[in-house]
């Protein structure tokens, strides 16, 4: 997945090419640019122009990822609620880290719209408080920092820049599902059931949860109460957004319990028989929620099981055991 292009970019300091500014510093620095690919089906990837992928850049932002000194209020790193084995979530309502670099609106409601770089110099200055200035008396970061981005000072932009960086590369892509999409792999007679299911008005799961990233990236409410959160509508102020959330990937959903946006299932079990039987009305429930008036799906017993076990050809675990994404100290 990683197919590193290794050559050299150098860049000279205008110094070198002209005879007169001798009070500039000598701004010279390597990269090496680190070449991601877009998985075969997936949308293009796109990278802004001011943040270009390097290994040091990708390095740097995985040591800043599994490094409480970025934290200015508690002693956390991102890592510590963010777990690789549970598919970088953990606490009940946390969000996976998987295949962000194909999104442009971050959090449950919503409320960093943009690129990675926005949603991380949100995490930096405002969620994490980072105080800067230990990064720059540390002289292993301040290496590091030059190394990287070529800067003399280190600021919450490069923070952001270089945790965005590693972000792009948390890419999954490997699971059986994928293997059978492109003719790797069969899958079981449960699993081929579970498939129809879930992309048939039996299930209807893939017009929120489709395309080969499991998600629209989009908001919705998909019935869990009779008088929803907010959601939503905590940003755009709109009523019709009450109760609307934004849909998680189901990429790796096997691994990444508890689910929803409050924690409220513990197991795909249990989330399977709510989308079946526990559907609740309100009145900006999504009209793909059909079968509300039923309470849900009406799935049989045997139904269910073959959804779950198609849920499960979802798993990546590549992704989860990947030694790039892990802790480096
Ligand atoms: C205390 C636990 C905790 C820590 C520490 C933490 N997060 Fe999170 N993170 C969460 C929770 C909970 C959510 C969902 C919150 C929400 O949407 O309101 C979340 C959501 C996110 C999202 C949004 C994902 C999406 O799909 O929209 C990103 C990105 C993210 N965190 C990055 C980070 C980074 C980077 C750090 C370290 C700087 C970090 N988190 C540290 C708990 C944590
Ligand atoms: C109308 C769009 C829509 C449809 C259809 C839909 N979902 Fe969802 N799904 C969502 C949204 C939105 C959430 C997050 C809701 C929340 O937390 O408030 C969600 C959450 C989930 C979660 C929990 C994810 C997590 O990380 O916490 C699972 C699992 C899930 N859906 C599976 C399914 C399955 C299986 C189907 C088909 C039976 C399905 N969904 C149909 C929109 C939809």
């Amino acid at each position: 997945m990683k197919n590193r292009l290794v050559f050299m970019m150098v860049l000279i300091s205008a110094l070198l090419l002209s005879d007169c500014t001798k009070d500039e510093p000598i701004e010279e620095y390597v990269v090496t640019p680190y070449e991601l690919t877009t998985p075969y089906g997936f949308p293009e990837l796109i990278i802004p122009g001011d943040n270009p992928m390097t290994v040091e850049g990708v390095e740097l932002g995985r040591m800043l990822y599994y490094d409480p000194i970025i934290d200015g209020v508690n002693t956390r790193s991102c890592g510590s609620c963010h777990v690789q084995g549970n598919a970088f979530t953990s606490v009940e309502n946390c969000l996976t880290h998987i295949n962000l670099a194909w999104n442009n609106a971050f959090l449950w409601n919503g409320k960093i719209e943009g690129s990675l770089e926005d949603i991380m110099m949100f995490e930096v200055e405002e969620f994490f408080e980072t105080d800067v200035s230990k990064l720059n008396s540390n002289s292993e970061y301040s290496k590091l920092f030059r190394e990287a981005f070529g800067t003399a000072e280190i600021t919450s932009k490069e923070v952001a820049f270089a945790l965005a960086q590693f972000f792009r590369t948390l890419i999954s892509s490997d699971s059986k599902f994928d293997q059978y999409q492109i003719g790797n792999a069969t899958l079981t007679e449960a699993e081929a059931r579970g498939l129809i299911i879930y992309f048939s008005e039996d299930g209807d799961c893939f017009h929120c949860h489709g395309t080969r990233l499991l998600t629209d990236n989009q908001f919705h409410n998909n019935g869990l109460d009779v008088s929803p959160e907010n959601g939503r509508a905590e940003i755009t102020g709109d009523p019709n957004d009450q109760g609307k959330f934004k849909t998680p990937t189901l990429r790796n959903i096997e691994y990444s319990g508890p689910y929803m946006h409050d924690g409220r299932y513990n197991t795909l079990e249990e989330v399977i028989d709510f989308y079946s039987e526990g559907l609740l009305w309100s009145p900006t429930i999504d009209p793909l929620m059909k079968k509300v008036d039923q309470g849900g799906l009406q799935l049989s017993p045997f139904q269910k099981q073959d959804l779950l076990v198609f849920l499960k050809t979802f798993s990546d675990e590549t992704f989860v055991v990947n030694p790039e994404y892990s802790d480096p100290f």
